[in-house]
């Protein structure tokens, strides 16, 4: 991949072909939907759709370089997917460590810092050193950063956070009375990342999936109906439009937070 020079006061950069206004979102969340039915529509196998799901993941990373976007956080697997046959989850395992394998040198390179959300090592074996090893080379970039759920569900996640909560107040090192929003969040593994902004869902479907429940109180939700792998740094654009347009409330009755 090649990702363009950070953009000047949100412009676009080389690549997307567009212009878009502000705010663009800091951060940018995407439930990756729809690779099954692409592949079908072309009476290709599954695999196929996952493989061009991940060219889509290439596209979308591109555009938010673009427009400047700080973080982009993928749904690549989701605690529920590993009810999936054992051969689709072996294709996207081998999918995942292709991937790293051809791209992490250019992410380094352009800036991109990897994290991980959910629990990475449930997948075993190579690419979880892979996923390790690409997560401590990029640690100290800046420029963007890809959030990865694998084996990723908000219910756990949540629930975790309140358990070492709980594990906490009991040994007397925090006060029950002192656990608030903030607490819960900085136990979440979004850790400093900024607020969720803006949450896509592709392929037409209006669900969350146990994504992001908690970080997503005050996105913006975007369910279009590209599937995932059409999707491409037009949609992105389009995506972003529709952000600017948005007046964002936070319960309030203004606009700014
Ligand atoms: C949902 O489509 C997609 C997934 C469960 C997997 C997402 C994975 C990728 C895009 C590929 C690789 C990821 C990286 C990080 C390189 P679906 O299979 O549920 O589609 P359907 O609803 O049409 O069946």
């Amino acid at each position: 991949m090649t990702l363009a020079p950070a953009p000047i006061e949100g412009a676009a950069g080389p690549g997307s072909g567009n212009r878009v206004p502000r705010p663009i979102p800091r951060h940018v969340a995407i439930i990756m939907d729809g690779n099954g039915r692409w592949a079908k529509q072309r009476g290709l196998p599954r695999a196929a759709g996952h493989r061009a799901g991940a060219e889509a993941v290439r596209r979308a990373l591109q555009a938010a370089a673009d427009h400047g976007v700080e973080v982009l956080t993928i749904y690549a697997f989701s605690s529920e997917n590993w009810r999936r046959s054992t051969e689709e989850i072996a294709d996207l395992t081998a999918l995942m460590r292709f991937y790293l394998e051809r791209e992490i040198k250019t992410l380094d390179k352009e800036g991109v810092r990897l994290r991980l959300i959910g629990d990475h090592s449930a997948f075993g074996g190579e690419l979880v050193d892979r996923l390790e090893k690409a997560v401590e080379r990029t640690a100290s970039n800046d420029r963007l950063t890809l959030v990865i759920a694998l084996s990723y569900g908000s219910r756990a996640e949540i629930t975790a956070a309140a358990r070492r909560l709980a594990v906490k107040a009991a040994a007397g090192e925090i006060d029950p009375a002192s656990i608030d929003e903030a607490a819960i969040g900085a136990e979440l593994q979004t850790a400093g990342l900024p607020e969720l902004d803006l949450l896509i869902r592709t392929s037409g479907e209006q669900r969350l999936s146990n994504f992001l429940l908690w970080q997503a109180a005050y996105a913006e939700l975007l369910f279009v109906d590209t599937l995932w792998p059409d999707f491409d740094e037009q949609t992105f654009a389009e995506a972003l439009k529709v952000y600017a347009a948005r007046e964002r409330r936070f319960g309030g009755r203004g606009s700014a937070a």
